[in-house]
C-alpha cells in the first residue's frame, strides 16, 4: 500500500471547519482504494503571527517539504494586516516550493442554482490556469517622496520570460489532453504599456508550437462580461496572477456559490510538494457557526489524490460530491440555498463513496 505523508494547515477562520470534512473524505476513499495517508498537523495561523509575530517557525518550509502535498485551509484574519499574513504563509509557500501554475476549474454542479439565466450543467465548465508565483503580486517598489506633496507608491509587476512561457505552455498541454484543444488568454495590452504587450507577445510565439490548438484573447474588462454573457466558448483560459485571481472567483460565482471551488498549485517538476486549497478564503462573517460549504476544501482534496497519480480516487470524490447534489434532500449549507451544517454535508459526500 503507499502512504502518502500530506501536510494539513487549516490556517485560519472556516479553514478549521471545512478541512475536518475533506479528512473525513480522505481517510473513506483511502480505505475503498487501499492508499493510506500519514496526516502531519500544523496549526500555522494569524493566532500563531500574533503570538509570536511570525506565521510559521523558522524552519516552516522544511517541515513542509518533507511531505508529498499541502492540504491547506485559508489563510488571513482581522487582526492581522493580510498582506502580512499572506506573504508570511500562503504566498511564500507558493513561491518557495515554486508553485507556477494555479489550476482552478469552474464547473456548474448539478443541484446549485446558477445565477445565470438558463444555464445548466456543462454550459458552465472550463479551466482557469492562473499563473501564480510572479506578474503583479510583487514586493518590489515602495513608498517615495513620503510626507511631502509629491508623496506616493509604486508597485512594479515581474513578468520574465521563463515564467511567463512555462505558465502558457501549461496551458496548452492542458488543453491538448482534455482534447478540448481551446486556449484564451487574458490581457490588457491596450492599457498595461509594458507588461501586456509582452504578455501577447509571448502568447502568440507559444501558440505556434501549437498549431492545433485554436487560440483566441480577450482584454480582461471585456473578458468579464463574456464569461457571464457566454461561458459556454470557453475551455481553458490563461491569465497573470492577479487576472487569474479575478476570474477565478468570477467564474465560481457564475456557478452558483464561489465556496465549491478548488484549487491546485502546482510546481509540475515536481521538484517542491504542491499545494491544495479552496479558492475562498477564511470567510469571517461565517466563522464559528459550523455553516461553512466544505465542497471547496473537498475538491481540492480529490485535485491532491489526481496530483499524487490517484486519479480513480479523486474521480470517486467528484462522483460522491455530484450524486449528493443531485439528491432533492441533499443537505445544503445555506450558501447554496439550504440550512444543513458543515459536518451533515461532509458526511454526506463520504457516504456516498462506494460500499467497498
Ligand atoms: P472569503 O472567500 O473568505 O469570503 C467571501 C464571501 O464568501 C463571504 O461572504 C464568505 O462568507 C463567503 N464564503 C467563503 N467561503 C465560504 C464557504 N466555504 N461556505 C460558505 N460561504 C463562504 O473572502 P474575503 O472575505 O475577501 O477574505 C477573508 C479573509 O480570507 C481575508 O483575510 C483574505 O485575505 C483571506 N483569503 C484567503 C484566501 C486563501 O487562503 N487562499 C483566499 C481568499 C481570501
Ligand atoms: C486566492 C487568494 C489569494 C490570492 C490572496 C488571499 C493573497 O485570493 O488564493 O485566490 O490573491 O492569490
Ligand atoms: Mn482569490
Amino acid at each position: 500500500m503507499t502512504t502518502y505523508s500530506i501536510a494539513v494547515l487549516p490556517g485560519d477562520g472556516i479553514g478549521k471547519e471545512v478541512m475536518p470534512e475533506a479528512l473525513k473524505v480522505l481517510k473513506r476513499v483511502g480505505q475503498l482504494c487501499g492508499i493510506g495517508f500519514a496526516f502531519r498537523h500544523f496549526d500555522w495561523s494569524c493566532e500563531t503571527w500574533l503570538k509570536t509575530g511570525r506565521m510559521m517557525p523558522d524552519d516552516g518550509m522544511a517541515q513542509l517539504a518533507q511531505n508529498d502535498a499541502i492540504l491547506l485551509g485559508a489563510v488571513g484574519y482581522p487582526g492581522v494586516p493580510d498582506h502580512l499574513s499572506l506573504w508570511g504563509m500562503l504566498l511564500k509557500i507558493r513561491r518557495e516550493f515554486d508553485q507556477y501554475v494555479n489550476l482552478r476549474p469552474v464547473r456548474l454542479l448539478p443541484g446549485i442554482p446558477c445565477p445565470l439565466a438558463g444555464k445548466k450543467p456543462g454550459d458552465v465548465d472550463f479551466w482557469i490556469v492562473r499563473e501564480n508565483v510572479e506578474g503583479e503580486y510583487s514586493q518590489i517598489g515602495g513608498r517615495f517622496a513620503e510626507g511631502t506633496p509629491a508623496e506616493g507608491v509604486a508597485q512594479t509587476a515581474i513578468f520574465t520570460r521563463l515564467g511567463t512561457d512555462r505558465i502558457l505552455r501549461y496551458a496548452f498541454e492542458l488543453a491538448r489532453g482534455l482534447g478540448r484543444p481551446h486556449v484564451t488568454s487574458a490581457t490588457k495590452s491596450n492599457g498595461l504599456f509594458h507588461s501586456m504587450p509582452y504578455w501577447d507577445e509571448r502568447f502568440a510565439a507559444i501558440g505556434r508550437d501549437y498549431p492545433d490548438v485554436r487560440t483566441d484573447q480577450y482584454h480582461i474588462d471585456i473578458l468579464a462580461a463574456r464569461f457571464v454573457m457566454s461561458p459556454e466558448r470557453f475551455d481553458v483560459v490563461v491569465g497573470s496572477n492577479l487576472f487569474g485571481d479575478i476570474l477565478s472567483d468570477l467564474g465560481p460565482g457564475m456557478t452558483g456559490t464561489i465556496a465549491v471551488a478548488p484549487s491546485a498549485n502546482i510546481n509540475p517538476e515536481k521538484a517542491y510538494p504542491s499545494m491544495f486549497e479552496p479558492v475562498h478564503g477564511s470567510a469571517p462573517d461565517i466563522y464559528g457557526q459550523a455553516i461553512a460549504n466544505p465542497i471547496g476544501q473537498i475538491w481540492a482534496a480529490a485535485m491532491m489524490l489526481d496530483h499524487l497519480g490517484e486519479a480513480e480516487a479523486g474521480g470517486m470524490i467528484l462522483r460522491a460530491l455530484s450524486a449528493v447534489l443531485e439528491r432533492a434532500d441533499a443537505p445544503r449549507t445555506p450558501d447554496m440555498g439550504g440550512s444543513a451544517k458543515t459536518a451533515d454535508l461532509g458526511e454526506a459526500i463520504a457516504a456516498a463513496l462506494p460500499a467497498s
